[in-house]
């Protein structure tokens, strides 16, 4: 790679051990991706926070890049922990557990990685404006960033994108290139999508056909909401690891490509069909005994949603909502917090469904509205998984 003289410094240690290993972490990787060179980024997001997906050796990792003086440079923020660190106690989670899961917060906070812990970070106050190269890990706001706010990020693993925040620079290649932005595949829906399950389960159709693509949609009945717009890009990365989606005349950078780019594309279409399809293939029981909703955490207005239907009546199965601190707080104040807390439901901070340590905390089956929890859910959580809309579950638990 050209490094500029500034960088070489940086990789010979003139910078520090911490920033050193870093850089020398992001060569070896523009190296494999034929990188030309660096180039700065506007934000970091950093994901491998869990103590359930990292383990002792994540702890040392972190421990020593953090003694070796590592800090961010640029804003970073944080994904989901195993625990909500405020109150993991009410929880049932294991001691043990949270010992080591303070230990990796403190960690990213002696980095000056912000502690948002949350894997919406554009509703947590790190929301890249358009055409921003950032270098974000998490695959669901990988997506978002991309497709909907039009940043440009490649799916980044949690040590490059931790190595970015320190460096400030990620190599150029993949989708920081214009080239590699274009649409691979038309996809035509021929489906209506009645609620956000729906979206869910055609970006899991999509993903499962055609992986590692850059579809451009087409077909959709109305504008979908930036709620909407997420669950379908979860589902999308989860089953196929896309990183950026277009929709015809929904996502900015979709104007970019006319008929004659596009006329020699593959084409598929979805239909009512493969959207079913995808939700049997994901439904492992049809019981369960809590209700989990926030994979990706909720927004203020999908929390609203909730509180609404639920306020006034007592849950017949507990039902957990998983959302940032910052969404917690403005729920809180709106009194949305209240009403799910008085018919029997929790709002959970700092960590989701998936990277919380649930095989230890008896739960035999969730039923949830999120295609991409539903695929990680029986491997992570070794336990069962059901779907619904948010209508459904309202019903079944009230
Ligand atoms: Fe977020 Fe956890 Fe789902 S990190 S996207 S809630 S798996």
């Amino acid at each position: 790679m050209n490094l500029t003289r500034h960088e070489e410094g940086i990789l010979n240690g003139s910078f520090g051990e911490g920033k050193a290993l870093a850089m020398r972490l992001l060569v070896t990787l523009g190296e494999v991706f034929e990188a030309e060179r660096m180039i700065p980024v506007g934000s970091a997001q950093v994901s491998g926070v869990s103590y359930k997906t990292i383990g002792d050796p994540g702890i040392d990792f972190l421990e020593d890049l953090a003694s070796k003086g590592a800090r961010a440079v640029v804003k970073a923020t944080l994904n989901p922990t195993g625990m909500d660190l405020r109150h993991w106690r009410d929880h049932g989670v294991p001691e043990n557990f949270a010992n080591k899961q303070l230990r990796i917060v403190s960690a990213f906070k002696k980095m000056n990685v912000s502690t948002t812990c949350t894997c919406i970070p554009y509703y947590a106050g790190n929301r890249p404006r358009f055409g921003t190269d950032i270098a974000w890990a998490e695959s669901s706001a990988v997506a978002f960033a991309n497709s909907v706010l039009g940043a440009k990020t490649n799916r980044e693993g949690g040590p490059a994108a931790l190595a970015s925040a320190i460096v400030g620079r990620t190599p150029l290649y993949g989708l920081h290139l214009p080239e590699n932005r274009k649409p691979t595949h038309i996809v035509k829906l021929e489906s209506p999508l009645n609620s956000q399950l729906d979206f869910s389960a055609f970006g899991y159709a999509v993903g499962d056909r055609i992986p590692q693509s850059v579809p451009l949609i087409e077909g959709l009945a109305k504008k979908p909401s930036l709620d909407e717009l997420k669950a379908l890009g979860a589902s999308m990365a989860a089953a196929g690891a896309i990183g950026l989606y277009h929709i015809h005349n929904v996502t900015p950078e979709s104007s970019r490509f006319h008929v004659e780019d596009t006329a020699k594309l593959s084409r598929i279409v979805i239909s009512e069909k493969e959207i079913r399809e995808a939700l049997q293939k994901l439904s492992t029981t049809d019981d369960f005994d809590h209700v989990c909703l926030g994979c990706p955490h909720m927004s203020l207005t999908e929390i609203c949603n909730l509180a609404k239907r639920i306020n006034g009546k007592k849950l017949k199965k507990p039902i957990w909502c998983f959302t940032s601190r910052r969404v917690y707080s403005q729920a809180l104040k709106k009194g949305y917090v209240a009403k799910i807390t008085r018919a029997g439901g929790k709002v959970v901070n700092d960590t989701c469904m998936i990277v919380a340590p649930f095989e230890e905390m008896n739960l035999r089956a969730i039923l949830t509205d999120s295609c991409k929890a539903a695929h990680y859910f029986p491997s992570m959580c070794k336990s069962d998984v059901t779907l619904g809309t948010l209508e459904q579950i309202v019903e079944k638990v009230t």
